[in-house]
């Protein structure tokens, strides 16, 4: 008999954004698939078992954890990721082969599956290799970036406009003159600085946002970028690690 694999997208560090599909789902699942690294993988795992606690209640379950493998910072960054993604799938594979046939597991991904993340990718392969008889689906979550706009209450695009998602890296490189809403991730070295300058721009910034730790600062990024650096620097001290984002908007062109 097939395992089956969920997916299931838990939000964005507020227990209460898991959907009623992703209790549903939980509640299907014999083995809880833990997998976190780094600094923050204490409370990342401990907010999992706590959604567990809360609302996996209608069956036995179990919890089957992992390392996560890091990135090997040598070499260039398309490479480091290809690597890393290739050392995750051999330990997902190992998990999904502690499961019984006929058995489910879920791995529960933070916000939203579909976003910056690989256990869709992975799974996928490991579908496709053939080499474990498994069926798989998706249950999304509430991403940072719902829960960033939601609290800051506003909203993500323009009337009409589009609205472009991207990260620190590819925002330090430049944001096109044609981009006027854009969301940004794993901005590790305050990328949004270098836009300080123009005066052109409003930010809506948000850290561990939906948890007891978040912050919320919004205004002209002129005005505020300097209080970012210094609320974020703070916090990565106080906490060991940060988790933040920001929708950067910039002025309609006056007529
Ligand atoms: C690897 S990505 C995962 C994104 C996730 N799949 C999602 O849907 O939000 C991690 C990045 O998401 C953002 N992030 C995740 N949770 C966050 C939170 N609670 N508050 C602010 N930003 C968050 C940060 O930019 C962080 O660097």
């Amino acid at each position: 008999m097939a395992k089956t694999i969920k997916i299931i997208g838990i939000g964005a560090g507020d227990p209460d954004h898991l959907t009623l599909q992703a209790v549903k789902a939980l509640n299907q699942v014999d083995a809880v698939f833990l997998m976190d690294k780094g600094p923050a993988k204490d409370k990342l795992i401990a907010l999992r078992r706590e959604i567990c606690r809360r609302h996996l209640t209608e069956r036995p379950y179990r919890f089957v954890e992992a390392a996560s493998p890091e990135r090997d910072r040598d070499g260039d960054y398309a490479g480091q990721v290809q690597d890393l993604n290739a050392r995750k799938q051999d330990v997902f594979e190992r998990l999904i082969g502690e499961l019984a046939d006929g058995e489910c597991g879920g791995f529960l991904v933070w916000g939203d599956p579909s976003l910056y993340d690989s256990t869709i990718r992975i799974v996928g392969a490991i579908a496709d290799s053939g080499r474990h008889d498994i069926t798989w689906e998706v249950i999304p979550g509430i991403s940072s970036i719902q829960a960033l706009v939601a609290k800051h209450r506003t909203t993500l695009n323009r009337i009409g406009s589009p609205v472009e998602i991207t990260t620190g890296r590819r925002l330090a490189a430049g944001l096109s003159a044609d981009v006027d809403s854009v969301v940004v991730m794993l901005d590790a070295e305050n990328a949004y600085e270098a836009l300080a300058e123009s005066d052109a721009f409003e930010i809506f910034w948000g850290a561990y946002v939906g948890t007891p730790d978040e912050i919320l600062i919004s205004g002209r990024l002129k005005d505020v970028a300097g209080e970012i650096v210094r609320r974020r620097a703070e916090a990565r001290e106080a906490n060991g690690w940060i988790m933040d984002s920001y929708l950067l908007r910039r002025d309609e062109p006056k007529s």
